[in-house]
């Protein structure tokens, strides 16, 4: 877990320095576009985002709670750029992205 936030901060530093806005929207009405399985996105979720978000989605003191949380323009821009103390996710595929959010929307 320690050296996927530490992948993630390394990744968000990169890209800031890139117009990462405008790389981030073609790729989100790509990942709009994709069908989540959510069996695959359990996956995606337990080594990516469960870490931070709790197993059940359910967030603590320190981070939001994204259960029931479906794919939308504004959370898929967040997840490939980061906000705050979260990384960005842009390393990962369009469809374990979509994948994950069918998985979280679950939850
Ligand atoms: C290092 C901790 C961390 C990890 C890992 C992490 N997040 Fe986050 N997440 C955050 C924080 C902090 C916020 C609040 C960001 C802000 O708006 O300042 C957040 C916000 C979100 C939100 C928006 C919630 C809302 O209602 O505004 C979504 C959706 C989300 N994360 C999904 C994910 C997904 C999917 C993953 C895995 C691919 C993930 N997060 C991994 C810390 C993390």
């Amino acid at each position: 877990m320690k050296n996927l936030v530490m992948f993630g901060v390394l990744t968000l530093s990169l890209t800031a320095c890139g117009d990462k806005g405008d790389s981030g929207t073609d790729r989100t009405a790509d990942i709009l576009a994709l069908s989540g399985d959510s069996a695959a996105g359990e996956t995606v979720y337990t080594a990516n985002c469960s870490g931070c978000h709790g197993a059940d989605g359910s967030g603590s003191d320190s981070f939001p709670a994204i259960n029931g949380s479906a794919a939308s323009d504004a959370f898929v821009n967040l997840v490939l750029d980061g906000a705050g103390s979260m990384p960005g996710f842009s390393s990962l595929g369009d469809q374990d992205i979509a994948d994950v959010f069918a998985y979280i929307s679950t939850l």
